[in-house]
């Protein structure tokens, strides 16, 4: 395994900005939802941990956690198919709870918008979504974002739970990979 400075451009967000728009993302969200019984987070695996972490102790409103995990079969690492399937659902009834999706990044939105259909189905009180990142110019199937850390361009990112290949989710930063770069072999 490639140590990440051989694939690493630049450091897009560093440590710093990101606990700092984590911490402000928890306050708003609990400004927001003051006063709301049921609170629920739900994390999409892996990618959204370290942000949901993060993101969780910065929420002052108390609150429980589930997880899902969905996986979409791409032709690349880049591109992803569009089809989405459930690996793992979430282990409670979300009837009636205040559910915030908590995600990495928001790609094509076809995952996104297909964890939210489901769980629309399932009659939550209000369901919202939490994204640590947005690429707006990569939008295939819209969907609407109710908090995002931060809009980026097209490019591939990872660090702060976001893997090449499931390596590197531990880096406490948001890096591009250089054009071209190959990070494993
Ligand atoms: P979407 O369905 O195309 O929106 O894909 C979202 C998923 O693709 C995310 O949860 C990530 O797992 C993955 N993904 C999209 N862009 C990146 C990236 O720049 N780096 C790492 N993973 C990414
Ligand atoms: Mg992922």
């Amino acid at each position: 395994m490639r140590d990440y400075h051989e694939f690493l451009d630049e450091i897009l967000i560093d440590e710093d900005q990101l606990r700092a728009r984590v911490a402000a993302l928890g306050a708003q969200i609990s400004a927001d939802y003051t006063g709301t019984r049921d609170l629920l987070l739900v994390c999409v695996l892996k990618g959204g941990v370290m942000f949901l972490t993060d993101l969780m102790k910065h929420i002052t409103i108390p609150h429980a956690i589930e997880f899902m995990a969905v996986s979409s079969y791409g032709v690349s690492v880049r591109e992803s198919s569009g089809v989405a399937k459930i690996d793992l659902d979430v282990r409670q009834p979300i009837t009636d709870c205040h559910v915030i999706i908590v995600e990495d990044i928001i790609d094509s939105g076809t995952t996104l918008s297909y964890i939210r259909r489901l769980l629309e189905t399932r009659a939550p009180a209000s369901l919202k979504i939490c994204t640590l990142l947005n690429k707006p110019s990569r939008r295939v199937t819209p969907v609407k974002v109710d908090y995002v850390g931060f809009e980026i361009a097209d490019k591939f990112v990872f660090g702060y739970g976001l893997d090449l290949d499931e390596m590197y989710r531990n880096l406490p930063f948001i890096g591009v990979v250089r054009e071209g770069a190959k990070w494993n072999g």
